[in-house]
């Protein structure tokens, strides 16, 4: 997954590290001081006017020229309220587009050169537009750039050209609220901008899915890409993933408000981890097809599952066909009480959400676990879960408005006082989806 630095994060600092053997070049620090500036105003970050026009200029330091002509476009990161690792098992899922975004500001070159650079990250991505193949670039998120443009040609881009384009991001850092969706999908919605190529939204998803399978090697399934391209200011996505189906439903949480938790503990191991979950549902759903016509985990309810279970021999495929057939129906129930504005029932649904992640699919880990756990324990905190695909990375909290400072606080301190780790948090709203600004 790509790094990304979170706004009150100084990516000086990661620029230094990164760089630390060798002397920074004279582009390197331009870089840095182009940080300390963002730095300076980190409350500026939220406005995307300001931002664009300190992104203009950044560019004309780095790539030279005047601001006219420069385009940007932008797209959300996601959380995901609940339904999780269902996606690719047919199941509902219940994510929001979040309002922390990957933005690229972008100039077309005459000649057919590709050149992409960093705010927050040191390197250059380059290629040509016609270049066909993968390599050239040592850059962790140059897979991801590679897929999305070459998926495109494939699906009928044809144009020549080039173009020079500077990444900045305020996604927290460190994976869970798919920074690599929002890379994805704003790189996709820039080339269907530049070149003329007619792909519709689903189209651009499903390209950006494709990019995860064959270029970066995780078989996700879509939500991630859905809830980039589809998502709404203040709305969440009821999205079917059997049928593709999705309907809007307003996040209106009363005087409670979603908190964001990120761990900061590195999500190693998620690709291979993540991989052998869906096999794992694979082998579960072979099972349950001999006696059940289905097409997916998700299409069995809980009574053919309560029937099912005995036949499941490996007790580790039976808990994670429990958690898919159970996490299903914690969806239904939660859309319909957010719905009915119960919100402590939406509250102990996470919770349990977050309790079978963690027993019976096994993908939550010590620190996500304690985060559950100071955050949950907290008296105005209705309820929490990880989010995104675990072993790390963040985790959601449905807390009081009035309260989300206290609690930022108290569940920040048990959980460094456990892990030793600092937890960032954020209270977050949901944002709208891939587009130009
Ligand atoms: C990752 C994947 C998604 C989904 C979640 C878990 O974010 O990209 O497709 O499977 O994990 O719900």
């Amino acid at each position: 997954m790509p790094t990304n630095i979170s706004a009150n994060e100084p990516v000086y600092t990661v620029l230094h590290m990164q760089t630390s053997a060798a002397k920074p070049t004279q582009q390197e620090r331009i870089v840095s001081e182009i940080y300390q500036t963002l730095q300076a105003n980190p409350a500026q970050l939220a406005d995307e006017h300001w931002l664009r026009q300190s992104m203009a200029a950044d560019f004309i330091k780095i790539f030279g020229g005047t601001a006219e002509n420069l385009r940007c476009f932008a797209a959300p990161a996601r959380i995901n309220l609940i339904g999780e690792h269902i996606d690719y098992n047919g199941g509902k899922v219940f994510p929001a587009a979040l309002d922390k975004y990957l933005y690229m500001t972008v100039r077309r070159r005459e000649d057919d050169q590709i050149l992409i650079r960093n705010l927050q990250l040191p390197g250059e991505y380059r290629r040509t537009l016609s270049a066909r193949g993968i390599g050239n670039n040592e850059l962790s998120y140059s897979l991801y750039l590679d897929g999305i443009l070459e998926l495109i040609q494939k699906a009928g881009l044809e144009a020549t050209g080039g173009f020079e384009a500077l990444i900045f991001t305020t996604v927290p850092r460190g994976g869970g609220v798919s920074s690599s969706a929002a890379l994805e999908l704003c790189y996709a919605t820039l080339l269907q901008g530049l070149f003329p190529v007619e792909l519709s939204r689903l189209e651009l998803a499903k390209i950006a899915q494709l990019a995860e399978h064959e270029y970066v090697g995780v078989q996700c399934g879509i939500m991630d890409q859905f809830a980039v391209a589809f998502g709404k200011a203040g709305q969440a996505m009821l999205l079917d993933t059997g049928t593709l189906e999705y309907e809007y439903v307003p996040l209106d949480l009363g005087d409670h408000c979603i908190v964001l938790m990120n761990s900061n503990y590195p999500r190693t191991l998620a690709g291979s981890k993540y991989n052998e979950r869906r096999a794992e549902c694979m082998q579960g759903l072979a099972i349950a097809q001999e006696t059940l016509p289905i097409k997916n985990l998700c299409d069995m309810n809980i009574a053919q599952f309560d029937q099912l279970a005995q036949r499941i021999a490996d007790p580790v495929i039976r808990k994670r066909v429990k958690h898919c057939v159970h996490e299903n129906n914690r969806v239904h129930k939660s859309v319909l009480a957010l719905r009915e504005g119960r919100l402590a029932e939406f509250g102990q649904l996470m919770n349990q959400s977050h309790i079978s992640l963690r027993d019976d699919y096994e993908v939550s880990g010590d620190a996500l676990d304690a985060l559950f756990g100071a955050a949950s324990s907290h008296p105005d905190c209705l309820g929490a879960r990880m989010t995104g695909a675990g072993f790390g990375g963040c985790a959601i909290a449905l807390v009081k408005r009035s309260a989300s400072e206290d609690f930022m606080a108290k569940v920040g301190t048990v959980y460094k006082a456990r892990t030793g780790l600092q937890a960032d948090f954020y209270q977050t709203m949901a944002g709208d989806g891939a587009r130009e600004l």
